[in-house]
């Protein structure tokens, strides 16, 4: 895929499967500008592209520092026309167990990020006549692990998010939530130490994909480019599901 000359935004483009898509756009010609809170590695990330590469320190949950990344981002770049809403965190809780400020804290960076970033990049692509919003859901927009009351409900409303705005912007601008099963990346590594048994976790993480693997940070990152390039310019309003076949084989006696 050609992305040159295009420019890319990607929230918590600094590693995991943000950082795959950061790599994967500089590979194919297009300029990117990440959007961390972690500054090595984010100013790591795009060490090695140039003129085409911008590191913006962004808490993407916070306005100001939003409305300033963007700010950056259209006087280096001249506008936008991919956003990768990514960044995103997890918490464990049931809804009783969940303090206000986890809750809030889960949405403000998984939700309202999004929503922030997609205001400025809306703008900017409506300028340039077009461009595509991908937001970072999960399988976990449709299934629900135990414990996982704020992060679940904040990757469900990432469907909404990109409804509206594949209903508000078409015919010029399209938007796609991509669902990831479990994703080999520091997020699952981190989450994972919260066991006494780290490596059990993730083996019962392989093991309930139907490919008996969990995901390379790179898949996502390809299925991201598809969509986002000029091979997929009927698909808006979706989600897709990237995710080794998780969560479709129901229970029942074998017939052979
Ligand atoms: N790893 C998985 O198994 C998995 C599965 C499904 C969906 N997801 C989702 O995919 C996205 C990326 O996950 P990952 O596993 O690559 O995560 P990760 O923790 O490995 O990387 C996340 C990146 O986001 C950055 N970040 C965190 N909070 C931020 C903030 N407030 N503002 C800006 N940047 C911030 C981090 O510094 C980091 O660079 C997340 O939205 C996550 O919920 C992950």
């Amino acid at each position: 895929m050609d992305f040159t000359g295009k420019t890319a935004v990607v929230t918590g483009g600094a590693v995991g499967m943000g950082g795959a898509t950061t790599r994967a756009f500089l590979r194919d010609g297009a300029n990117v500008a990440v959007l961390d809170i972690d500054d090595p590695a984010g100013q790591a990330a795009v060490a090695d592209a140039g003129e085409r590469g911008l590191f913006v320190h962004c808490d993407v949950a916070k306005t100001q520092e939003v409305d300033a990344a963007f700010a950056q981002v259209n006087a280096t770049f001249g506008g936008v026309d991919y956003l990768i809403n990514n960044a995103g965190i997890v918490s464990y809780n049931k809804v009783a167990d969940t303090s206000e400020e986890e809750w809030d804290r889960t949405m403000d960076v998984n939700l309202k990020g999004a929503f922030l970033c997609a205001r400025h990049a809306l703008r900017s692509m409506e300028e340039r006549g077009g461009g595509v919003v991908v937001n970072m859901g999960s399988v976990q927009s449709y299934v629900s692990q135990e414990k996982v009351a704020a992060y679940t409900t904040s990757k469900t409303a990432m469907l909404g998010l990109t409804r509206s705005i594949a209903v508000d912007y078409a015919p010029t601008i399209r938007s796609v939530t991509i669902c990831p099963g479990t994703v080999d990346t520091p997020l699952l590594h981190n989450a994972a130490q919260l066991s006494p048994d780290p490596a059990a976790v993730v083996q019962e993480c392989i093991d309930m994909h139907l490919l008996k693997r969990i995901g390379k940070p790179e898949e996502i990152a390809e299925l991201i480019l598809f969509v986002c390039s000029d091979k997929a310019p009927f698909i808006t309003g979706q989600s897709i599901r990237i995710d080794g076949g998780l969560g479709i084989m129901v229970a029942g006696s074998k017939q052979d």
